[in-house]
Parts: C-alpha cells; structure tokens; sequence
C-alpha cells in the first residue's frame, strides 16, 4: 500500500495540453477516481503515474519517493486497461502466473499467488479454462488477478468495466467494491461514467480540459459542487439550471442558479414564488419517475413522489425551497 502525490503535473503532446498543471494527494488504500469527459486527460495521467507517459512539468511521489527517473517496472504499480487482453493461447492459471514468470519469481510463490488470486476473485473451478471459455465478467475478474497477483503498491485502473455489458458492469461495481475492502491496496480508477464513480469511490477528482475542477466524496461533490461544470456532470438526471432572474427570491441577472430534480416539488394551481411551465412526459427509471416540465426555452426536470401522476400539456408550477438553490456564478461558473 502507499500514497500518491501530483504534483503541478502538466503533459502536452505538441500544441495539446493533455494534463495541465495538477496537484492531488492520494491516500495510503484510498479509492479514488478521476472522472470526467472524454478527452479531458484522465488516461494520460494515469499513465504518468504508471510511467507510461513522461511528464512535460510537474513530480509523481509513491510513498514520498519521486518516481519521475523510474521506469514502470519499479514504480510497484499494475495497471488494467479498458482493453485487457488475456494471452488467448493460455489458461487462466497461466494468465495468471505470466507476470510472475518474466519477474523470475519462484515456483513456490507463483503457485501460492495464483491460488490466492483463483480464491479471491471466485475463479475456482476454471484454473484449466481458456479466456475464451470464460464469461466477459470472469475475463475481466482475471485480467484484475493478473494485475494483483503482483502485490502492486498502487492500482490502476482505466476504465476495466466500459467492456461489459449494463447488467455485468452493475455487478462488477459491487465486486470491485467488495475486493478493495479486502485487500485495502490504494487504487486509482478512471471513468467517464459519474454513476460508476460515486458507487465506486471513497473520494473523486472531478476533471474537464486537463484540470482538475474538485475534490472530495461522492456526497461532498454532490451536495455542494464547486462550479457550474462539476454540478451538471455528478447526479443524473442532472441538475437543472435557471437564470437568476427568472426565480424568485433570486432575481440576479449574474446568478445561475441550480436545482436537483429531487429538490423541486410539483404543484397544479398557481403557488407564490413558484415558476410556471407546462407538464410534459414522465419519464420512469425504475423506481423514481421524473416529470418534464417546459419553462420557455428550458426543460427542467422533476422528481415526483411516488404517486404522484401529472397529466401531460397542462399548467404547473415549479418550487424550491431557497436553501436547496445553488448559487454560481455565470461568468466564472464558480459556486458563490
Ligand atoms: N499520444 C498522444 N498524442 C497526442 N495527443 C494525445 C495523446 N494521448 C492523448 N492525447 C490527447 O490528450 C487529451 C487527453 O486524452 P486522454 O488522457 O486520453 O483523455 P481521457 O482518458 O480523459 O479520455 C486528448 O485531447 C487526447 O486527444
Ligand atoms: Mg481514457
């Protein structure tokens, strides 16, 4: 186990600032993760930290040691790609084992690893199989063994779950959650999925263009985002945002102000301080159905308690307490 320190870490590829001057402290068996949207350079810093990209400014430290001079194979990290390509020709056991093997490491070893490896991560049973033999979740649980198997310092982990299909990666989350309470190795995971973030993570760095924008826990980030971008990308449906001067109690031109679905309640007669729309559909994700609702040009969307049916192309009005109002400012986009 170890921490990880950045350190105003920038990468550019030419006239492309990929990375751009970042700094972050990763706890000793820390999850964190870096999510963001494609392109902002969540892989390209998770290759820094591997050693697979050199740095143009800035230090990597591992357990206070700067990595920066060290090639991959000495930074005690393993890395698991989106694309985890097991050896087709090999068993899993052999997959398994192949690390070990090009480390020299002993008989003894190898075969105590690959057991405890096989037992963690429920592969009894198929030691023998080939991958293709194997289920898409069984694949990817051995492309983590392969990784683990190395007692790596630190993990990383980009996007291992954007294979699978809906129903594998939901069960996948849980695993991979279950199994960094067991072996409590520090982890860095990216993905472009915020869902797979806050389940997954003790604590995420919120990136866009190359910078990171915030910090902290799932319910940190999504009770008080620190601007307007991080606000809109953590919660889904996502926030909804109005102008200032169109909400009462607000009435700033230079405020947007932020609702969450969930913080807005439905009414069809006319209420004080509430902004009229007209119902449109509702939409039912399982167990919370949302209501649509056109103000102008703006489609905000509600969460409805569960009976309530609001018919379509009516009159409504739309309320939020004031305390449930994030404030940002339009021209920074910082939260005020
Ligand atoms: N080897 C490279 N050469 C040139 N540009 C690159 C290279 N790798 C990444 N980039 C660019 O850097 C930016 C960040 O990429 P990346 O770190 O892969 O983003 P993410 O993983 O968040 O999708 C993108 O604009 C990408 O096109
Ligand atoms: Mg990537």
């Amino acid at each position: 186990m170890a921490e990880v320190k950045l350190k105003n870490l920038t990468k550019r590829f030419k006239d492309v600032v990929a990375v751009d001057n970042i700094s972050l402290d990763i706890e000793d068996g820390e999850f964190l993760t870096l999510v963001g949207p494609s392109g902002c350079g969540k892989s390209t810093t998770l290759r820094a930290v591997a050693g697979l990209e050199n740095p143009t400014a800035g230090d990597i430290l591992i357990d206070g040691q700067r990595v920066n001079p060290l090639p991959p194979q000495k930074r005690h990290i393993s890395m698991v790609f989106q694309s985890y390509a097991l050896f087709p020709h090999m068993s899993v056991e052999s997959n398994l084992a192949f690390g070990l093997k090009i480390r020299k490491k002993s008989l003894k070893h190898k075969s105590e690893k690959v057991k405890w490896a096989i037992e963690l991560l429920g592969l009894s049973g198929f030691e023998k199989r080939l991958p293709k033999e194997l289920s898409g979740g069984q694949r990817q649980r051995v492309a983590l063994g392969r990784a683990l198997v190395l007692e790596p310092k630190v993990l990383l982990l980009d996007e291992p779950l954007s294979n699978l299909d809906a129903k594998l990666r939901l069960r996948m989350r849980t695993e991979l959650k279950r199994l960094h309470k067991k072996i409590k190795t520090t982890i860095i995971y990216v993905t472009h999925d915020q869902a797979e973030a806050m389940t997954l993570s003790d604590r995420l760095a919120v990136m866009k263009d190359g910078k990171i924008l915030q910090v902290g826990t799932p319910e940190e980030i999504y009770q008080k985002p620190a601007d307007i971008f991080c606000a809109g990308f953590i919660g889904s449906p996502p926030m909804n945002f109005v102008s200032g001067e169109r909400v009462p109690q607000v009435e700033d031109k230079n405020a947007m102000v932020g609702i969450r679905p969930e913080d807005l309640s439905i009414s069809l007669a006319e209420t004080k301080d509430g902004i009229v729309g007209r119902s449109s559909v509702t939409e039912t994700l399982g167990s919370d159905n949302y209501l649509y609702v056109d103000i102008s040009d703006l489609l905000i969307s509600v969460r409805l308690k569960p009976e309530e049916k609001i018919p379509e192309d009516k009159p409504v009005w739309l309320v939020a307490r004031k305390e449930k109002h994030h404030l940002f400012d339009k021209s920074t986009g910082r939260r005020v």
